[in-house]
């Protein structure tokens, strides 16, 4: 990067451009006098103009455009906006808005962003990766599109996803933004309507199969090792089976995780955590059945054991508490639909399909939902739940809304208020008994950029199941008392970033005391973290 640029050649920098907060002496010196308006500003100034566009326009999609054509003009002022108010930022760079962006990728495109990569690259991926102009890569979010939000294969129209995760890394953590890359593995599409519109910009063709895939991913992690070393891939919305397959493949060979995966269960697990501290219960004795054992099931369902087996309990014993139900029914031995990983939970039981049925067989404490399907979690069930014990955990976390077992109205009002409930939308607050019930949202961005920035400080050869139990665990620590009073299992979304920081050193102090982190440790993580974050000024 060339940081000596001087007139519009400056001025065209998106990130080094300071535009109207150039002083006079510094456009003097820099080439720049008569290329901006004779006023001077500050950054909150020019703030304040950003927030005045952002008000006038009439859709949340057009902000998001608006957004991210900020970034491209003026990073600095771009990331000061939005980490000025994460709140309100972050459901537009990311969930629920960037769906709506993505669906519109190819009709709202104005510049390129980011890396494309395919499988006509096959054998010079590295050569490719070096186009890219800067040289410290510390993260590359990857996706292929095959499985975006609730939206199914949406090709190249995906790259959203990539840009506004890592978007998120910087707004809810500090991660400087030079380091990240969003790369778009653009292996073709299932999507005929995508196929069939002729703004779509990535390949239209059928995706290869699962031998190819597994040679141009392995290429592609290769050159990922070789031209930017030490660099975090973070796989993002691939197709359930290749997300699986490709966590068991990596992940103790090189630095890597998986979100949809680890990102889930750490936050599953943080609300678990939470929640039995309400109901002053010990997670080794709980009883945990899944509605859906698709990629982010077995990933809550690998972490929820892993952490039972912390507190004492064998393996057996542990993935004997755990049961799972998918479309067909309840996983079970003489099932020959299972994969290896859902293998494991299968048990020796006599096959249940009926949901409120096998709760009352099982009679288990936590209930969680990853399967879209709208309304499973019935008056019923959620009654059912209530025999079992004084507070059941009931989550219903498919998204989007549409998709969601139960609302958070439905789960209080039938358990009488005593479900301990999240979901994986946010549901406004409901009303029962004269009490106020705050729901809480399993979402992955209390996680994913914490381990990010202690990944970032402490550099890690590699990212254990571990670490996201520490993130869980601190997480879960960092709800006051008055919030757990009303049911919240999250820490609230107004202080994103002090909770990042928070999970980030407690991650970062677990990488050192487990010899994961290759950096030296220094006396004090915390202020050594806080001094090496990115910061919104000129
Ligand atoms: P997936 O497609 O890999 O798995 C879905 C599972 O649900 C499969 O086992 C399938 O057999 C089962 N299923 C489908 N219909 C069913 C029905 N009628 N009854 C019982 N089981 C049924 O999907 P994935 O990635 O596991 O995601 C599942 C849901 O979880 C999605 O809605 C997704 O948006 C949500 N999710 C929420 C997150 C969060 O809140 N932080 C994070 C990741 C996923």
């Amino acid at each position: 990067m060339n940081a000596n640029k001087t007139g519009t050649e400056l001025l065209n920098d998106g990130v080094l451009n300071k535009g109207t907060a150039y002083s006079i002496e510094e456009r003097k010196c820099l080439g720049l006098e008569g290329l901006l308006p004779s006023g001077t500003e500050d950054i909150d100034t020019q703030m304040q103009r950003v927030l005045q566009h952002l008000s006038k326009k009439n859709s949340d999609l057009e902000k998001y455009i608006y957004l991210q054509g900020l970034e491209e003009r003026n990073q600095t002022l771009f990331y000061k906006t939005v980490m000025s108010d994460p709140q309100t930022f972050i459901p537009i760079l990311y969930d629920p808005v960037v769906g709506d962006a993505c669906l519109a990728f190819g009709h709202i495109y104005r510049r390129p962003r980011g890396m494309y990569i395919t499988r006509q690259m096959n054998g010079r991926m590295a050569e490719v990766l070096r186009n890219w102009p800067v040289k410290d890569v510390r993260f590359i979010c990857i996706s292929t599109g095959g499985r975006i939000l609730g939206l199914g294969d949406i090709g190249a129209n995906g790259m959203g996803i990539p840009i506004g995760k890592l978007q998120l890394y910087t707004a809810c953590a500090a991660i400087p933004p030079q380091t990240l890359l969003p790369v778009l593995f653009d292996i073709g599409t299932t999507n005929e309507k995508l196929q069939k519109d002729p703004l779509y910009l990535g390949l239209r063709e059928q995706p290869p199969g699962t031998e190819e895939l597994d040679a141009l991913t392995d290429e592609f992690v290769a050159a990922v090792q070789e031209v930017f070393p030490g660099c975090c891939i973070h796989f993002e919305d691939w197709k359930g089976t290749d997300a699986m397959r490709y966590l068991a493949r990596y992940q103790d060979a090189v630095l890597c995780y998986n979100d949809d995966i680890q990102g889930t269960a750490s936050i599953s697990l943080a609300g678990i955590i939470a929640a039995l501290q309400i109901s002053g219960q010990k997670i080794e004795d709980q009883r945990v059945l899944f509605l859906g054992a698709g990629s982010a099931g077995m990933g809550i369902a690998r972490l929820i054991t892993h952490e039972m087996q912390d507190n004492g309990l064998s393996e057996e014993n542990a993935r004997h508490n755990v049961r799972m139900m998918d479309i067909d029914g309840l996983l079970t031995r003489s099932r020959k639909d299972l994969s290896d990983e859902q293998r494991i939970y299968a048990r020796d039981e006599k096959s249940f399909s009926n949901l409120t049925e096998y709760v009352r067989h099982f009679k288990p404490t936590i209930l969680i939902g990853v399967s879209t399907a709208k309304g499973a979690f019935t008056n019923e069930v959620v009654r059912a739940m209530c025999e079992n014990t004084e507070r059941p955990v009931i989550f219903a976390l498919s998204n989007p809304t549409s998709k969601a077992e139960c609302t958070a109205d439905e789960a209080y009002k039938w358990s009488e208020g005593k479900a301990l409930y999240a979901a994986g939308v946010q549901f406004p607050e409901v009303h029962i008994n004269g009490k106020t019930l705050l729901p809480g949202q399993a979402n992955n961005f209390y996680i994913f950029p914490a381990v990010g920035l202690a990944t970032y400080v402490a550099r890690p050869s590699k990212l254990t199941d571990e670490c996201f139990i520490v993130a869980a665990h601190a997480t879960a620590q960092q709800i006051s008392p008055e919030m757990r009073e009303k049911g919240l299992l999250f820490p609230g979304q107004k202080d994103v970033f002090e909770t990042q920081i928070t999970t980030a050193t407690a991650v970062a102090e677990y990488m050192f005391d487990a010899g994961l982190a290759q950096s030296e440790r220094p006396e004090d993580i915390r202020t050594w973290l806080e001094a090496q974050l990115y910061s919104p000024t000129y």
